[in-house]
């Protein structure tokens, strides 16, 4: 669709960056913190651990500075479950709770509105060994880790995030060291989508939670969404590609905001006797809970192809991005329409304005970018330089996508790209640096832990600044 004249971006837009508790804080266990399951995980060989990543526990004041000299309007940081409950229940850490008192005051200080996850990736390691999100109780362990966290920060934190990723998690939760399968399981399907369908409860309940404890608060949901295209015009292609976005993506939207199984997904759980089982009560509190806006991450795009094995069997995704295959549904597809990243990822910015136009003719809301950026290989110059023209690049041609598709009139509250400041990556170390700040560390060697402007801290600063308008160098 061809624009003369592109609508502006809000007045109010949400400009900013996010990052997630277990990949930036550092001091893993300080100050009481009980440790996460990222804590007590085999890192990938030749990747640094997360005891200190970039610090931001102790250099929290100086990096929100660095976020208001950008201009930030919102900080979307994650809270650490077991930083405020050591054991995931029961007892209060309160160093725990001073130090979010801190990291909000501090943002609010500067007119930055925190945008709070309330879990990214970091189930307390007292939890996973009862089981993780597989235990039932894990939605009252949820709800009861939500109600502290409205009732400490809810006066002045606006906005919230449930689970970061739920589908990632769901799909490839080996990748990213999350995902526990009992011993002896026999089903794993089946156990996979009992523990999703646990964090569809527990989300709908905190959703409804916070509607009641905190009624002028907004909260909704942060998976990872991204459009599925069919590998060729083939019709069977494009049922594989209807059958991958619903696996991948429409089941939590549709939950998150309707409240009901995408169909696509309960056939084929039901055909592998992996369907959820439900308590009293589950279903209505999915139909209670109603999202305010929806927040997605967005990396790229994938394509799959259709599969006509005639048994279903999954393979395993290599990262949280490829599609992997499902027999009988669809295999993953290599776009060759599409370049890559430095690791591999797919670059596909019209699939960004795809995607949001997809999700906005589904469901309606308003909605937040809670991540998009790019992981490459940065240098500190001698000087003190760091020139990312690759990074600017990338997020040039996603934010002019994202103007496109608020002129195709989809309601944009918000972009936080991936990430505020380098930190560990979830699988693939230090080496792959995000940030618009970068940290004086390699993987192993802790250097200074100094903060430097990249280029594309200056660039951002003047998107931000001029409110979209100008992505010049
Ligand atoms: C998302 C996660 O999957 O992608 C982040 O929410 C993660 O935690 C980001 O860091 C980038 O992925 P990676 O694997 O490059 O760190």
């Amino acid at each position: 669709m061809l624009h003369k004249k592109l609508a502006p971006f809000p007045k109010d837009f949400l400009w900013g960056a996010s990052t997630s508790a277990y990949q930036v804080e550092g001091a893993h266990l300080e100050d009481g913190k009980g440790p996460s399951c990222q804590d007590v995980k085999t890192v990938p060989a030749g990747t640094s651990e997360l005891d200190v990543c970039a610090d931001q526990y102790h250099r929290y004041k100086e990096d929100i500075a660095l976020m208001a000299e950008m201009g930030f309007k919102t900080y979307r940081f994650s809270v650490s479950w077991s930083r405020l409950l050591p054991e995931g229940t029961g007892k209060v850490n309160p160093k725990g709770i001073e130090y979010y008192n801190n990291l909000i005051d501090e943002c609010l200080k500067y007119g930055i509105e925190p945008l709070v996850t309330m879990f990214h990736f970091d189930m307390p390691a007292a939890l996973d060994k009862r089981g993780s999100w597989g235990n039932r109780e894990s939605v009252d362990w949820f709800v009861n880790f939500a109600k502290l966290l409205f009732e400490n920060f809810g006066d002045r934190v606006k906005y919230w995030l449930t689970i970061n990723e739920q589908n990632i998690l769901t799909l490839a939760g080996p990748v990213i060291g999350t995902l526990m399968i009992p011993e002896g399981c026999t089903n794993v399907l089946k156990e996979i989508y009992q523990q999703n369908h646990h964090m569809m409860v527990a989300q709908a309940k905190a959703m409804e939670l916070c509607h009641q404890m905190l009624p002028h608060a907004k909260i909704g949901p942060a998976p990872n969404i991204s459009l599925v295209y069919p590998a060729s015009c083939k019709p069977e292609d494009t049922m594989a590609a209807q059958n991958f976005n619903a696996i991948r993506n429409w089941l939590y939207l549709d939950m998150a905001v309707y409240g009901r199984y995408n169909n696509l997904v309960w056939s084929y759980l039901k055909e592998n006797d992996a369907l959820p089982e439900f308590m009293p009560g589950d279903e209505e509190s999915m139909k209670n809970a109603h999202p305010d806006f929806i927040g997605f991450n967005y990396y790229n795009t994938s394509t799959v192809k259709a599969n006509h094995e005639d048994e279903y069997k999954r393979s395993s995704s290599e990262d949280q991005q490829s599609a992997g295959k499902v027999a009988g549904l669809y295999d993953s597809f290599r776009n060759p329409n599409l370049t890559v990243t430095e690791f591999g990822w797919e670059i596909d910015p019209l699939g960004f304005r795809n995607t949001i136009r997809e999700i906005y003719s589904r469901y309606h809301l308003p909605m937040i970018v809670t991540e998009n950026g790019l992981g490459a290989y940065d240098t500190l110059t001698e000087d003190g330089k760091v020139h990312d023209p690759y990074r600017i690049e990338y997020l040039r041609q996603h934010i002019t996508a994202m103007r496109l598709a608020v002129s195709d009139g989809c309601d944009m509250m918000g972009y936080c790209p991936w990430s505020a400041i380098d930190l560990i990556s979830t699988h693939e170390g230090m080496r792959k640096r995000y940030g618009f700040i970068y940290v004086d560390r390699d993987e192993f060697d802790l250097k200074t832990l100094d903060r430097y402007r990249k280029d594309s801290f200056f660039w951002y600063k003047k998107v931000i600044a001029t409110n979209g308008e100008d992505l010049s160098d």
